[in-house]
């Protein structure tokens, strides 16, 4: 089965067309970087525009790039939760009303679960496994039974992990997209710089306002707004006096205490669950500290997709629309966007 899948949740344009959810026959992706970069970070309506403009080439390059026609496509999958509202209308409304034209089955996938089944497309991961997922806007420590039975154990109280790096690189003009540019830097200047706390996260669980010392309900959860002030701030009482306060030096203390922040949940939830495979998604699952932090623990078997699809593409999209459309799920034509990603819970959709 040769499903098309379609993305367009931020600022990438993206098709591609895989078979058997398995082998990707054609990976497009259209980024608009450079139309929102001048901005140092994503405008809806430029986004929207955009995708607009280069939806209907991109998916034509994808199915082209296949070596296909139309007509050999067995099935048409978009994303269509979360996102910018405008930016998934895009996509979503296109794709099904090509399955509409030609006649095709259409489902809507959630983007997060595309994160998620990144790696799977390429190599095969058995379930169960604790899923790492991380991208502009999520941070989610979670239990994964099945490509669409997921248990969110933890997320941000805040911030998600990529925007923070894309608020540190934005406040000190590191360059765009923030991630990409912090990670370059960081490469360069030294991490014990300065000491930056990790956070406890003390809201209260039971509503009352009043603070308590981590809470259960918190136990994986992550927050990167304190991170983030003091990086910002370069508060002095955080800072080493023997190191210069460089750039490099300030991307390099950040990385790390952002990927401790993440490490330290998921290794709780390693803990807690007995789980020993953790696969990663997500744009932040491209940095290379994280990605040699978690290597590193041989006692675990840790999964991130390639570079090309940490990022957001239609690979990711059309991998879990085979799952589903195997399974003889459709959506309804009535099917819209959702911008939050409400709903990720047990079921995952
Ligand atoms: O998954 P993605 O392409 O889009 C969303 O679904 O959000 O993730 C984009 C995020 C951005 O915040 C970007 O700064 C971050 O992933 N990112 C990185 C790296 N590459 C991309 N963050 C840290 N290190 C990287 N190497
Ligand atoms: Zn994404």
């Amino acid at each position: 089965m040769k499903v098309l899948g379609i993305e367009s949740s931020c600022d990438e344009t993206a098709a591609a067309v895989v078979e058997d959810g398995k082998k990707i026959l054609s990976n497009v992706v259209a980024t608009q970087i450079p139309f929102h970069a001048e901005f140092k970070g994503v405008v809806p309506e430029i986004a929207s525009r955009k995708h607009t403009e280069w939806i209907l080439p991109v998916v034509q390059q994808a199915v082209r790039e296949a070596g296909l026609e139309l007509r050999d496509i067995d099935g048409i999958a978009a994303s269509n939760r979360p996102g910018l509202a405008g930016a998934l209308l895009v996509g979503l409304t296109f794709g099904k009303t090509l399955a509409a034209a030609e006649n095709k089955p259409f489902i809507a996938v959630n983007h997060m679960l595309g994160h998620l089944y990144a790696a799977h497309l390429e190599q095969d991961i058995p379930y169960p496994y604790l899923g790492l997922l991380v991208s502009g806007g999520h941070s989610i420590i979670c239990k994964v039974s099945g490509f669409d039975s997921i248990e969110v154990l933890g997320t941000t109280v805040d911030d998600a992990a990529g925007e923070a790096f894309d608020k540190v690189a934005k406040f000190y003009n590191f360059g765009y997209p923030g991630g990409v540019a912090v990670d370059k830097l960081a490469e360069k200047g030294n991490p014990d710089a300065a000491a930056f706390p990790m956070p406890k996260i003390d809201k209260s669980a039971d509503g009352s306002g009043r603070l308590h010392k981590e809470s259960a309900s918190h136990r994986y959860d992550v927050s990167y707004s304190g991170l983030k002030t003091a990086v910002i701030n370069q508060l002095d009482k955080f800072w080493n006096p023997a190191y210069e306060k460089t750039p490099e030096n300030i991307a390099a203390a950040f990385r790390k205490t952002a990927v401790d922040i993440l490490l330290s949940r998921l290794f709780r939830a390693v803990e807690d669950t007995g789980l020993t495979t953790i696969v990663a998604g997500g744009g932040v699952a491209a940095n290379s500290l994280l990605r040699a932090e978690l290597s590193a623990r041989k006692d675990l078997t840790c999964i991130f997709p390639s570079l090309k699809l940490c990022t957001d593409n239609g690979a990711m999209i059309a991998g879990v629309g085979f799952r589903y459309l195997a399974r003889g799920d459709r959506s309804p034509k009535t099917v819209s966007v959702f911008p939050r990603v409400d709903g990720f819970r047990k079921t995952g959709r």
